[in-house]
């Protein structure tokens, strides 16, 4: 069985590949493909693997895809941004006739991909298609479904949370979307879709381990669309984030405020630029000043907790109010990538029924299986992967 992953030498997919290699896959056959060969033949022969190859591909070139994934079984796209690229790469998949998964944490790509005719177009080929199954969207949700299957009749109310170390890995395509993700930030209140800058509001959160409490904004971020797909009655639903260290968050704050998140063109001494373009331009610089992280680097990087999330849900069980908390402490690659591992082994398995392009609160039935089997598999690499479970009842109502 063959598992073309695209973007798979990238920062995340990486984690997920060696987690492959490591617990032994339904997949003898795994093809690792960007734009890079030079990055993939070294991550191959890293990789030390007999299963996995190397292939050089442009995702835009639709030809090339097709010929890539015209003999594979499942397409993993780790690729991004994905507001730019999903949307050829799932209709040149289905044209293809294959299963697919991502962990696509895009909200404007969700849009573009559900309003158009594709979901349609893969129901009526058969496929399974699975957008959104990273760290969060992703596993996040699926603990969030695992909490209502185990502990809820009804939600009103869903948080989800989460606060990054600045040191973790991500290039251009991460600072973009930071930026992306602060300009707007949709949430539900009260069952309607709102719009809100981020850091106009901020709340204290308790993120527990090594993160403790700190302040939150709500960002612009995909679950407020897809969890909705599972739950549509919840009321009040949002995203909150916070960076570490503080100073990293008070700078986005800052950036923010400042308007300079806007795409909207300035005319500056005669050449048109956004202000979105402009901070852009800044960070990377900024950025490109730091010393590289190596592999070891990396490793000692991840010898300590560099992500936390949180999802808090406020319903009803048996006529009495209920509150959860599901906290979980790690490092996001693989956080990331195992998820969307384990997602492409069960459909090389066929283990998902539903047909067409879905979200991943749809496509994972059994989540507290999903949840415990991602765990066992972070922890078998060796990375932190806490998960630590509060549960209230409020008395009778
Ligand atoms: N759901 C979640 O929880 C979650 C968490 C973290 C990240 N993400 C998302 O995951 C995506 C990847 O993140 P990352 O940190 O792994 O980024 P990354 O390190 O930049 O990896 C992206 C990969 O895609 C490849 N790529 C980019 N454009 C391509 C093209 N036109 N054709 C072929 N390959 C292309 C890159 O290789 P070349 O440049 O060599 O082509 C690279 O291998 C981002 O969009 C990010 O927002 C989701």
């Amino acid at each position: 069985m063959k598992l073309v992953v695209l973007g798979g030498a990238g920062s995340q997919a990486l984690y997920g590949i060696r987690n492959l290699i490591s617990q032994g896959s339904i997949f003898d056959e795994v093809v690792i493909s960007s734009r890079n060969i030079e990055r993939n033949r070294k991550v191959i022969e890293e990789l030390n693997s007999p299963i996995v190859k190397a292939a050089q591909v442009d995702v835009s070139d639709k030809k090339a895809l097709y010929e890539l994934i015209k003999d594979c079984d499942v397409v993993a796209n780790c690729t991004g941004p994905y507001h730019l690229l999903a949307y050829d790469i799932i209709e040149t998949t289905i044209e293809a006739g294959k299963d697919y998964i991502d962990f696509c944490d895009d909200i404007d790509a969700f849009y573009q991909i559900f309003n158009s005719d594709l979901p349609k177009r893969a129901e009526e080929k058969g496929l399974t298609m699975i957008m959104g199954l990273g760290a969060s969207p992703g596993f996040l949700s699926v603990l969030g479904c695992s909490a209502h299957q185990r502990y809820f009749d009804s939600m009103d109310e869903l948080i989800f949370y989460f606060a990054t170390d600045e040191r973790e890995p991500g290039g251009p395509a991460v600072l973009a979307h930071v930026l992306e993700c602060i300009h707007n930030a949709p949430y539900i209140e009260d069952g309607e879709l709102l719009t809100e800058p981020s850091f106009r509001r901020e709340w204290e959160f308790d993120f527990g381990d090594s993160f403790g409490q700190r302040k939150v904004t709500r960002i612009g971020h995909p679950e407020v669309f897809t969890f909705p797909r599972y739950a549509p009655n919840v009321k009040n639903l949002s995203v909150r984030f916070s960076l570490e260290p503080l100073s990293a968050y008070e700078g986005f704050k800052k950036i923010s405020l400042a308007g300079l998140t806007s795409e909207q063109e300035l005319v500056v001494k005669g050449t048109k630029i956004s202000p979105r373009d402009f901070i852009l331009s800044v960070l990377v610089a900024q950025k490109s000043l730091k010393k590289q992280m190596t592999d070891e680097d990396l490793k000692k990087l991840f010898e300590e907790v560099t992500a936390c999330a949180a999802v808090e849900i406020h319903g009803k069980k048996d006529g009495k109010d209920i509150s959860y908390i599901g906290r979980v402490a790690g490092n996001m690659p693989p956080l990331t990538a195992v998820p969307l591992i384990v997602g492409a082994e069960m459909l090389g398995k066929k283990e998902i029924a539903k047909k067409g392009i879905m979200v991943v609160e749809e496509a994972i039935e059994d989540a507290p299986s999903f949840v415990n089997e991602t765990l066992r598999r972070i922890r078998e690499d060796g990375y932190i992967m806490r998960l630590n479970e509060e549960y209230t009842v409020r008395g009778d109502c």
